[in-house]
């Protein structure tokens, strides 16, 4: 009895390692999208950045960590509170008020004690949860990953990222088991997860007044992820561009300079 009993529990683990690996195979390529930043001087949008942070903060921040981020990273150049006349973003005044929205727990204090207080633009995003386990209590068993490096993480990027946020409305094939807490996307491997659908029309009210259909806050939110992820993208491209230019003046020099050198020699 028991080593039938041990054989189905073999089987059945055979079985739930194999499924994901199945059904893997099936996931839908990610829609072709255009984005700001593609190209060589491709540049992130600040309108768009605001927005995607909007979309973050009120709808994805209560399950998903941005770890890594501070809040003076929003004010940086290039992000999407760069203002010139605060190139310091410590002084950003609205980098500071959305820093002095969290509350943050800092300590210990002289008695040893944790204390809460208001952010400050140089603390990191706190995250929704206290841990991992009580991540995956809140959310059906699995854990909502940290999105500050999302978009470099996936296989498909950032087309990636908006596919699945708008890729709920698909009938669930005969052959795809969908349990409670669970829900059909056909772009995520597995076509399963534990994340309901997120962008209902209108589910935020744009500060610059855009009209917030779910396509928009898809775009948005993943280009403020794609920003998260290469904070310094600009500057990158901006010295490679400095370095193209240098190296072109370099080669004309040389060539000048051999046929200066070449000139007296008769051939
Ligand atoms: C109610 C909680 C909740 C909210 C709100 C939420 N998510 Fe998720 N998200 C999850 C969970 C749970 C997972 C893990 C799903 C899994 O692995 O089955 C997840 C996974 C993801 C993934 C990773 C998919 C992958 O390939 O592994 C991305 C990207 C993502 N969420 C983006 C977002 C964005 C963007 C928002 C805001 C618009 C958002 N989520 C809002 C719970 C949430």
């Amino acid at each position: 009895m028991k080593l039938l009993n041990r054989l189905l529990v073999a089987a059945a683990g055979a079985l739930a390692l194999a499924a994901p690996g199945l059904a893997a195979e099936k996931a839908k390529e990610p829609e072709a999208h255009t984005w700001s930043w593609e190209g060589p001087f491709g540049q992130y949008d600040q309108a768009e950045l605001q927005r995607g942070f909007q979309v973050y903060q009120q709808v994805c921040a209560s399950c998903h960590a941005l770890e890594y981020m501070s809040f003076r990273n929003l004010g940086e150049e290039g992000g999407p509170f760069f203002d010139p006349e605060y190139p310091n973003p410590n002084d950003n005044p609205v980098v500071r008020a959305i820093a002095a929205d969290y509350m943050i727990v800092d300590g210990p204090d002289e008695f040893g004690e944790m204390f809460e207080r208001e952010g400050r633009p140089a603390d990191r995003f706190p995250s929704p949860f206290p841990n991992e386990n009580a991540a995956a209590a809140a959310n059906g068993g699995a854990v909502p990953p940290n999105l500050s490096l999302i978009v470099k993480a996936r296989t498909g990027g950032a087309e990636y990222i908006r596919s699945l946020m708008l890729g709920y409305d698909y009938p669930v094939p005969e052959d795809v088991t969908v349990r409670p807490g669970q829900y059909y996307n056909p772009y995520f491997p597995g076509g399963v997860l534990a994340m309901p659908p997120q962008l209902m029309e209108g589910l935020v009210e744009y500060a610059d007044g855009t009209e917030a259909t779910p396509e928009q806050m898809a775009h948005d939110v993943t280009a403020f992820l794609a920003w998260a992820a290469e904070p310094h993208m600009e500057a990158r491209k901006s010295l490679g561009f400095m370095v193209m230019i240098y190296l072109l003046i370099v080669c004309v020099l040389v060539w000048l300079a051999y046929r200066q050198v070449w000139s007296r020699v008769h051939h």
